[in-house]
């Protein structure tokens, strides 16, 4: 009651605090926006001084700074580790956001800004939280906070800290706020998620652009080479056709996938939400498998050629192609990636050549169920929103959750509290503002039910 009261007296503020966040670009895979990133960096610190926290430091990395921070009441309370990321997404097309990305707006309810629920709005909650526990002289259990600027972009540095920094990272559990609930009448906790493997394929046929007349019917065509090959990744059943693709690939029981679709999921809701007359998949899983528990491939970018204003007739000497795989246990993304890599060298005819790289990846995740962490959040869902959570398995990746359980040798609770409909990474993000508070609310709960139960 006490913490449903300092959240109404404080909206404002809190609200007040996310929008200076969400006002700073901070993203991370663009150069231009490094001063940027580094002003967000700078404004959690300013954060965690404010909440009296010790140690608070801003980390130097290659790339982004790390910025940790914590308070250890007492040797012997719990400690619980909180991650967050505090890097967003490119806001491109601009041209197709309703406001501008960073320039936060309340409408019908909800946030608008790039960051509002990926991860800034859900990373903030943490501090807030935190907050009204202290406030409240509430606080039995140490905290670290560690939040990163790279996420969106692989978290490569954060991997050398962490496996750097062990015992400064020590803790009884970790708790993440950047994945979904089901709906707002169904919390849920995720206790899956994928991993990556990121291609990029470029192929060269002739030394420089042809005239298509001259040459086009005697040469090949990167492009049409390149589209022949992407063509034959996936069949009409929406199988990889890698071999050994699937080879690792968990599979579930029955009873396991029965529990997996009672989840209240609408399918007409799904399509109608993005305009599309029918949906695509493995043959034999339904949507909610598709997303949660297999595996896919996907074109993510495909250029070369000619493609501005008119025509101009050309034979291209070179076609590219972004291609990502999203992977679920127990597949490795460096085993996937030289699948990969060696399956579609054998795809390229001798008229091209043909150059495949590897990007940033990471290892699909599925979260131990029985342990205090995941009660602690189980019955804070159950308080707060007076219903059982459901448990979910999400299609996006954290690449840090599998190095969390190797290095350190922790589950993460993955308490999120986005929707699909906050369309992150798209233009308009939003941050509904009863999934703010509602969250803010239910990790104070979480926070304190951990503490119990481990002290
Ligand atoms: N918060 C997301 C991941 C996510 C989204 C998990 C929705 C569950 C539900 C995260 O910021 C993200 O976007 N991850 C990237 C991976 C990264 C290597 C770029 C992703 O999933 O594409
Ligand atoms: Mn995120
Ligand atoms: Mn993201």
């Amino acid at each position: 009651m006490k913490t449903k009261q300092f959240i109404k007296d404080n909206k404002k503020r809190f609200l007040k605090e996310l929008f200076e966040l969400l006002k700073i670009k901070s993203v991370s895979v663009d150069p231009a926006y490094n001063k940027e990133v580094d002003k967000a960096a700078d404004f959690l610190v300013k954060q965690f001084n404010l909440l009296k926290l010790d140690r608070v430091e801003k980390i130097k990395t290659e790339g982004h700074p790390i910025v940790y921070a914590e308070k250890i009441l007492d040797k012997d309370f719990p400690t619980i580790l909180v991650y967050g990321h505090y890097d967003v997404q490119p806001a491109d097309p601009y041209e197709l956001w309703d406001s501008p990305p960073f320039e936060p707006i309340i409408k019908n309810e909800k946030i608008y800004a790039r960051g509002a629920c990926d991860d800034k709005g859900q990373m903030y909650m943490h501090l807030k939280a935190y907050e009204i526990l202290n406030e409240l002289d509430d606080v039995s259990f140490n905290i670290k906070f560690m939040i990163e600027g790279e996420e969106e972009c692989g978290s490569d540095n954060l991997e050398k800290f962490v496996i750097n920094n062990k015992k400064k990272l020590k803790a009884n559990v970790i708790v993440i706020s950047d994945t979904s609930i089901v709906n707002n009448d169904t919390p849920s906790i995720t206790c899956g998620l994928r991993g990556l493997s990121y291609m990029e394929v470029e192929l060269t046929g002739p030394n420089r652009d042809l005239h298509s007349g001259t040459y086009g019917g005697a040469v090949d065509n990167p492009i049409n080479v390149l589209c022949k090959i992407i063509g034959s990744l996936k069949d009409e059943n929406g199988i990889i056709q890698i071999p050994g693709f699937y080879d690792k690939v968990k599979e579930f029981s029955d009873d396991d996938r029965d529990e997996m679709n009672k989840i209240p999921f609408d399918l007409d809701d799904f399509k109608s939400h993005i305009d599309i007359n029918e949906v695509f998949g493995e043959k034999g899983f339904s949507t909610v498998e598709r997303i949660g528990i297999r595996p896919t491939l996907d074109v993510n970018g495909i250029w070369g050629g000619y493609t501005n204003e008119g025509s101009k007739t050309v034979l291209p000497s070179k076609a590219f192609a972004k291609i990502s795989m999203r992977l679920v246990s127990n597949q490795s993304s460096s085993e996937i990636t030289e699948l990969f890599k060696k399956h579609v060298q054998n795809l390229c005819p001798k008229s091209c050549k043909i150059i495949v790289k590897e990007h940033h990846g990471g290892e699909p995740v599925i979260v131990n169920t029985n342990t205090s962490g995941y009660k602690a959040a189980y019955f804070a869902f159950k308080k707060v929103w007076g219903k059982k959570p459901v448990l979910t398995f999400d299609g996006g990746s954290i690449p840090i959750v599998a190095l969390f359980k190797n290095e350190l040798q922790l589950d993460s609770i993955l308490m999120g509290f986005g929707l699909d409909e906050d369309a992150i990474h798209s233009p308009n993000e939003s941050f509904g503002l009863f999934n703010f508070f509602k969250g803010i609310e239910t990790i104070t709960v979480f926070y304190k039910n951990f503490a119990k139960q481990n002290d």
